[in-house]
């Protein structure tokens, strides 16, 4: 069964954005070890990446379209605007895990609320890149 990934706005340039804030494990580094830990627990990993607030919509239907396992999206900076993102998410029924690599909630006061969180199963922040696999692990025991 599949996962899918969705990552938002300006994370194709983890790695590089800000270390000190989101580390400096680029998105493909990511990918890679959520590759190995999908394999042993029979699941597939599909990750994706757009700036457009349309394609992670898109995604987000394709996900329970293709009756993916779950979702797992860090939707950047349209977390805190994106109320075609929280509206998508209550729209289908697969589950959605929030990510995050940095903790929201210790930064700029516009970053606190969360148009995504209020939508989603749960929500893992602040972990840096291992909030990834810890989401994945939550999704393989659903
Ligand atoms: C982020 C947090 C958001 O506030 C920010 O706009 C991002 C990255 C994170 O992973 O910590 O782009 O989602």
């Amino acid at each position: 069964q599949i996962v899918f990934v969705l990552n938002g706005p300006n994370l194709n340039l983890l790695g590089t954005r800000e270390p000190d804030i989101y580390g400096s494990d680029t998105l493909d580094d990511i990918a890679g070890r959520l590759d190995d830990l999908a394999r042993p627990l029979g699941l597939t990993v599909d990750l994706r990446q757009s700036n457009h607030e349309g394609h992670l919509i898109d995604w987000l239907h394709e996900a329970q379209a293709r009756e993916a396992r779950g979702v797992i999206l860090n939707a950047g900076a349209l977390t805190h605007t994106s109320i075609g993102l929280h509206d998508a998410i209550k729209a289908v029924r697969t589950p959605v895990v929030e990510v995050h690599l940095s903790n929201p909630h210790t930064r700029e006061a516009f970053r606190h609320r969360s148009y995504v969180g209020m939508a989603c199963k749960g929500t893992i922040a602040g972990l840096g890149a291992l909030g990834y696999e810890l989401a994945l692990q939550a999704i393989s025991r659903w």
